[in-house]
């Protein structure tokens, strides 16, 4: 049997030529406007630098240099094919010499103490073997008075919407995984990944038990998906 990480990573090995096509089809482009909100809340100054974990192919750790526009960035994950793809696009928006993308696992970050403004995990939280040590390394590398984000997929709250949501989720997402990129286990994964991760009170009060201040939880399009945000106290 391999392990949680094991297996997640060879999810994403193996999803990495389809990721951004199946984002955008399986959450009917709804990530891009949960980005952009995100993206807004964050209010990134010109110069600040920022660590983006479990990167991927690297949206936010584009849109995070973008704002920033001279403050550098970093993208980690362990993912190398993740990575590769990502760097494509970071190549293309010339944006190479601001961002450094880092092959490293987020349990474990390789940066000291107070290193960053922000560190944000975008739809990662809920793959990593332990979710807690994750928010400590991220609190642990951010300044004080920085700011520790994460946009994730939660659990809906309204009753008619929660069955529909659950239904599309866990049945017809994986077919569709299969259908268009023959990939059903790894779709499949989706739906499971969810059932044991917190709902976003219990996120959020998990961001606050690890000494998180000003915490804020955000659901999304009913739910589906959830902002936090916490300061490191100063
Ligand atoms: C769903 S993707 C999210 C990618 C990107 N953040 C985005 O917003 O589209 C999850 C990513 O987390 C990475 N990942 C999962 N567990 C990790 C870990 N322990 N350390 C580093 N990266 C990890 C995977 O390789 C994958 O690229």
């Amino acid at each position: 049997m391999k392990s949680k990480e094991e297996f997640v990573h060879s999810v994403f090995e193996s999803i990495a030529p389809k990721y951004d096509l199946m984002n955008n089809v399986l959450s009917f482009r709804q990530h891009k406007y949960w980005r952009r909100f995100t993206m807004k809340k964050m209010n990134v100054q010109e110069g600040q630098t920022a660590i983006d974990l479990c990167c991927g192919t690297c949206d936010w750790t584009i849109s995070l240099a973008q704002k920033s526009k001279t403050g550098p960035i970093v993208g980690l994950d362990f993912s190398q094919h993740m990575l590769d793809y990502g760097a494509i696009k970071v190549n293309e928006l010339n944006l190479q010499k601001q961002i450094t993308l880092v092959q490293g696992n987020a349990m474990s970050l390789p940066y000291e103490d107070n290193s960053f403004d922000f560190a944000t995990i975008g739809f990662g939280l809920r793959n990593v073997p332990d979710l807690q040590q994750v928010i400590r390394e991220m609190q642990r590398v951010v300044k004080p008075g920085g700011k520790i984000v994460c946009l994730e997929l939660s659990k809906p709250t309204w009753e008619p919407f929660k069955s529909l949501y659950y239904f599309y989720f866990q049945k017809v997402l994986p077919l569709l995984g299969k259908l268009i990129v023959k990939r059903y286990e790894q779709y499949k994964w989706l739906p499971e990944s969810l059932i044991q991760f917190p709902d976003h009170k219990q996120l959020a009060e998990i961001f606050r038990v690890q000494g998180l201040t000003e915490v804020e939880a955000i659901p999304l399009t009913g739910g589906i998906a959830a902002l936090h945000v916490g300061v490191k106290a100063k």
